[in-house]
């Protein structure tokens, strides 16, 4: 059986293993959120950074790129890279991924998707929501491992450029950075 993955994050623009196929497309019910505290990759225990999940959104979708992954070999490898790379996100679930937006009918079904989750037993690290001023302040300052939190947006919102999809929060909230930023600058500060 071949394994696909979907990313809605830093996945779209790093897969980071080898994979047969990438598709762009979307999946339904959802909404990509900077609501989740990165401590690991985008931030630090003591300055957390913010990193996207998604969130049950009632007749919305969410853009992101699936990855088919066939080799027993490459599913095996891909797997453990992803349990690492992903290990702040706490759920994983198995959704259709769509390719058309008119289609009524999967493109794939059972798509893994990482997902953190609200609950903080089980995530420790999750933020939730904040006026787009406070996210936008928290990834100007926060730095991790795997760089600069500024960067995984902008990366992100090109990334979504290129896939040819539009997500307003993620738009706005880059503009947001972008305008603090300028701001320091002009103010020294
Ligand atoms: C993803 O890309 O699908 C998960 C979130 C992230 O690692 O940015």
């Amino acid at each position: 059986m071949v394994m696909w993955v979907f990313g809605y994050g830093s996945l779209i623009w790093k897969a980071g293993f080898n994979y047969d196929e990438r598709l762009v497309g979307f999946i339904k019910g959802y909404r990509r959120v900077f609501y989740q505290g990165s401590t690991d990759h985008r931030g630090t225990i003591d300055y957390p950074g913010r990193t996207v999940t998604l969130i049950p959104a009632d007749g919305e979708v969410c853009w992101g790129a699936a990855y088919k992954i066939s080799k027993k070999e490459d599913k095996e490898t891909a797997f453990t890279y992803l349990e690492v790379r992903e290990k702040q996100y706490d759920k994983k679930a198995y959704l259709d991924f769509f390719t058309e937006p008119n289609a009524s009918t999967p493109a794939i079904s059972g798509v893994m998707v990482y997902i953190a989750s609200p609950d903080k037993k089980l995530n420790k690290n999750y933020l939730g929501p904040a006026s787009l001023e406070d996210i936008a302040n928290q990834i100007v300052n926060a730095e991790g491992p795997s760089g600069p939190n500024r960067d995984y947006l902008f990366q992100l919102e090109k990334a979504l450029v290129q896939s040819g999809c539009k997500d307003k929060h993620v738009i706005d909230l880059a503009n947001e950075v972008r305008r603090i930023l300028l701001e320091r600058e002009n103010t020294g500060s």
